[in-house]
């Protein structure tokens, strides 16, 4: 089964397979390193990782063009149940029109899907909503598509966890390599090496001047100190598994 991981700037990643259009933290509108716009993406399945806006993004505008289901930890989907019902309910007079494809889970936890599994991992961040609101514990994300794993990072810190997470075994971990945010360079090869993925995608770099990076000399270091490729992209770029 083929699996296409495209990165479209910032965190904003799209997974596609023969089953399924997944879009991770879906961030086009005023990303400086988008690589297409909102109103042009294709979704079934909307993941968001925590609240923050670089990474919530986009994501109420592309699920009610889409009609795509939106996966998030608790506090987010009950956060978005409410704002939309409520911004519906005063255009519209009817509660019925908000976002109602969402599926909560929370951390430790994961569904079984008919295009795969998903489930939240642990993460070392913040998720506060863009309104300041309660948007519970940021997480990363695994998921098994047929026989492919793959593991979102999201925005975190390191953490000696990434031992576990990575225990199945990974065909591509994305992880954010970009410093004051998030895991830096160094953090991010530690990371590489508690994970033990095939692949690796940097990610959250370069976006803004505070997080930018020598992408290449990152990857060079995790080519000849993992075992581990680095694949690099373009924003816009896919990487194909076979
Ligand atoms: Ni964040
Ligand atoms: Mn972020």
């Amino acid at each position: 089964m083929n699996v296409e991981v495209t990165w479209y700037g910032h965190s904003t990643t799209g997974i596609t397979t023969p089953m399924v259009k997944i879009l991770i933290d879906p961030w086009f509108t005023d990303n400086p390193m988008a690589s297409a716009k909102a109103e042009d993406v294709e979704a079934d399945v909307i993941v968001v990782t925590h609240g923050h806006s670089d990474h919530l993004g986009d994501t109420v505008e592309i699920a009610k063009r889409t009609g795509a289901l939106v996966i998030s930890n608790f506090e987010i989907v009950t956060a978005l149940e409410q704002a939309t019902a409520g911004a519906m309910h005063a255009y519209s007079g009817s509660k019925s029109e908000g976002l109602t494809k969402l599926h909560a889970l929370h951390i430790g936890g994961g569904h079984s899907f008919d295009w795969g599994r998903i489930k939240l991992t642990p993460a070392l961040h913040g998720s506060a909503l863009p309104d300041g609101s309660y948007g519970g514990l940021a997480a990363g994300v695994l998921l098994y598509l047929g026989g492919v794993r793959i593991y979102h990072a999201g925005d975190t810190g390191l953490f000696s966890d990434m031992k576990l997470i990575g225990e199945p075994g990974l065909d591509v971990a994305l992880l954010p390599i970009g410093d004051n945010f998030t895991m830096g360079p160094d953090d991010a090869l530690q990371a590489v090496k508690f994970l033990q993925p095939k692949n690796v995608i940097p990610l959250h770099y370069d976006t803004f001047d505070l997080i930018a990076q020598d992408v290449g000399e990152w990857s060079a270091r995790v080519d000849r100190k993992t075992g581990a490729t680095a694949q690099v992209l373009k924003p816009g770029e896919t990487f194909t598994l076979e």
